[in-house]
This record gives C-alpha cells, structure tokens and sequence, in this order.
C-alpha cells in the first residue's frame, strides 16, 4: 500500500485523485488531504478516505471542519503553516494540486522531506525552478509531471538517449479563443474564456489556456523538469487533445504519448509509477476519433508564448515575474475589473519593470513575488 497526501485535494486535480483513490482502496492509503476554503467538500473526501491530517487555509473555516469530522479520530488544523505541515508529513507520494505560489511552500516541505512529488502545480516550478531542482538534487525527492503534456514527456523521454534529443515538442488545444481574432478576443466575458473545449479544470488553468499563458508556463515547466534548453521546445496546436506531447530523437523517431482528454489517466500514471495500474477509463477509439489536426500557434495573437521563452532567456526573476504578475491580471479579469486581451498586456507591462537578479532562496522568492504582485494589483486597480 502506498501512502498520498493530495494538497488542494478540493480542486480539479485534487478530487480526480480522490476518485482515482477511491477506486483503488488496496493500493492507496491517504496521509492528509487539505482545502483553501471548501471546509465542506474536503470534510466530505476525509469522511470517506478516512486520512490522519486534514488543513484548511483559511482560520475561519478550522470550527465548521473541527465539527464535521467530530468523532473521527482525524487531525484537523488551519492555517496556511497547517498547509505547510501537511507537505512535510512523511508519505510515499504527494499530490502537489494546490494552484498558483500558494502551493511552493508545502512543495518546498515535501522535497526537503525527500518524498516523491506528483506535481500539478507548474506555478511552482515557474517561479522558483532553479531553486526548487538544486533542492531537488539535495534531497532523494523526485518529480512526477502531472500535467498531460509533461506526463506524456515523462512516459516516451528516452534519458539514456539525452544527447540524441532534437525536440520537445508541446501540444496545445489552443483554447476555447483558438479561431477568434485579436478584435473578437478583446469583448470575451470570464464564462466564455472559462469554457474550455476539451478539459474540465480550475478557473485559473482555464483562463491561463484561453491566452495560452498556460502554454507559455508549460515551456517554462519542460525547462525545468527536463533539464533543455528553450529553442529546443516546441508548441503544436493540436485541436483534438488526443496527443499530448512528443519526443523527437536525432535519429528521426518521434514518440508520443496518446490518451483521452481526461487528468485522471496522467494522475494514475503518477500514482502508480513506475508501475501502471488498471482505471476505470473507456478505450481510447483512434477510428472513433478519425482525425488528428496539427498546426503551429499563432505567437501575434497570442503573445503569452514569447512572454514565456522572453522570461526563460532574459533570467534573473523574469520568470517568477511573469507568473506572479499572470496570477493577479488573471484574478483581475474574473473579477472584471480588465478585459480579456488585457491579461497578457498587462504581464508584459509588469515584466519591462520588474525584473532583477534571480532569487536565491525560498525566502527570496517569496518577497519577490509579494512586491509583484502588489505592483501589478496597482495597475489593476480597486
Ligand atoms: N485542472 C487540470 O486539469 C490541470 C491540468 C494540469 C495542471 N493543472 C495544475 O494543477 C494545479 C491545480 O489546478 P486545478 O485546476 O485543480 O485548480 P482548482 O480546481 O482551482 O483547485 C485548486 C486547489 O487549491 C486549493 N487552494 C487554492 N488556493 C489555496 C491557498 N492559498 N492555500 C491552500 N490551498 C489553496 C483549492 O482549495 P479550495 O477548493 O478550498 O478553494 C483547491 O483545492 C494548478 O497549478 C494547475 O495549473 C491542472
């Protein structure tokens, strides 16, 4: 049996891997589960999954929890140091879903701790990346991708064939904005942006897929996880999602991975690595599908990608710029304070002004990105 805790386990990602769990109750046992606010959904999961530590961020919400799971024999703290101490407690494997930089302290706790880390939240990587793979080689932690890209990469990436790798090539649904021209983008409401043609996912990912930043923070991620260098990373708009990534080798071979548009097969694969195991997941039909379409992203309509290759080369804190300054403009155009157009706009406003050396510690990064995002919620206005 193999002991998870699922940090954010109230998110998308969170209760895929709750389901997964549920499925499989030979296989897993659950060490902690924890919730920014939904006290309610997360003391339903722990009534179920019956885990030894449950947290909620938000202090108002640890009575209501306190009182649900009243009987239960089940820790229940608050707190975003309760968040924290979740990621530190001793376990075979720990979901990393908690979305946005909320989510790199209780990452950093669970690497230090040496467990293997299936991480969801890219945000992380993007901001801290260099600090958070040198904390990586100090520790015997590892990094399972849990995004459908990065996962496909990790199933077909050849180690031992390193320095025979031409490309990695990303692909991209190119979100629900795909056909619409730059004027037609510029009116979209949050519930059109939020409607996602091929996956069901958190309202930050789904906004960040409708600019394509979330291809942008992908390219940042495939850096990092894989130890490439930028040019080398490629995006394809593939409208079907059925191809999730590829490996191009220099002898001409090119592997990919192929699954439905459905996290819970990713999530699985991190579950059970480097095993597989059996989920409950209809076929994949190739005839059923019939068509695979392929084509190259327009980078003038959707300039988040060479925000993101910008951040990569110009270094320092560029990359923990542009995702700290994209975490606010995003909040900012659900909140309908900016337009749809605006978000990307606005991260490159931030990015001319903000950049300095890169950060050298955790604690660096976290300064870093609080005075980021206050000067980009200055623009954004009340
Ligand atoms: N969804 C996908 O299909 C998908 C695919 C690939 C990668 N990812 C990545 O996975 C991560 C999670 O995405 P998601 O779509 O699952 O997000 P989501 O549905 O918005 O869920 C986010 C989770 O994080 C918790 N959370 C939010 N702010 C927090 C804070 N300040 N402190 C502690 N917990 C906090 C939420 O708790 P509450 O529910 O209480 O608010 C929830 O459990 C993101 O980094 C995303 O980029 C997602």
């Amino acid at each position: 049996m193999k002991t998870v805790s699922i940090l954010g386990s109230t998110g998308s990602v969170g209760c895929a891997t709750v389901d997964l769990i549920k499925e499989l109750p030979d296989e897993y046992v659950v060490d902690s589960l924890t919730a920014h606010q939904n006290w309610q959904l997360l003391a339903e999961q722990a009534k179920v999954l019956k885990p030894r530590y449950v947290a909620v961020a938000k202090h108002e919400y640890y009575q209501p929890l306190k009182s649900a799971l009243a009987g239960q024999n089940i820790q229940v703290a608050s707190g975003e140091k309760a968040i924290i101490e979740a990621g530190a407690r001793e376990v075979d494997l720990l979901m990393a879903a908690i979305v946005g930089s909320a989510g790199l302290l209780p990452t950093v706790a669970a690497i230090r701790q040496g467990t293997t880390v299936a991480l969801a939240n890219k945000e992380c990587l993007v901001s801290s990346g260099e600090i958070l793979i040198k904390e990586l080689n100090k520790s015997k932690a590892k990094l399972l991708p849990v995004d459908s890209e990065h996962n496909a990469i990790f199933q077909v990436f050849e180690t031992h064939n390193k320095s025979h790798l031409d490309r990695l090539i990303l692909t991209a649904s190119g979100g629900p904005f795909r056909d619409c021209t730059l004027e037609e983008m510029k009116e979209k409401s949050p519930t059109e942006a939020l409607a996602h043609p091929n996956w069901n996912m958190g309202e930050k990912i789904s906004i960040d897929s409708a600019t394509m930043m979330n291809k942008g923070l992908e390219i940042i991620e495939a850096h990092y996880l894989f130890g490439v260098k930028e040019p080398v990373i490629d995006v394809l708009i593939h409208p079907q999602s059925i191809v999730h990534s590829l490996v191009s080798y220099s002898d001409g071979s090119v592997l990919a991975q192929l699954a439905q548009p459905d996290m819970k097969i990713p999530i699985a694969y991190t579950l059970s690595w480097p095993k597989r195991i059996n989920i409950n997941m209809s076929r994949l039909d190739l005839a059923k599908v019939g068509l695979l379409e392929f084509y190259d992203p327009d980078v003038e309509k959707f300039p988040a990608l060479r925000l993101a290759r910008e951040s990569i080369n110009l270094g320092g804190s560029a990359c923990l710029v542009l995702n700290a300054a994209n975490e606010i403009a995003v909040a900012g155009f659900l909140a309908g304070k900016i337009r749809f157009t605006d978000i990307v706009t606005l991260v490159e406003k931030v990015l001319e002004k903000n950049i300095e050396s890169a950060p050298k510690s955790i604690e660096e990064v976290i300064l870093m990105d609080t005075e980021v995002r206050k000067f980009t919620e200055s623009i954004v206005g009340a």
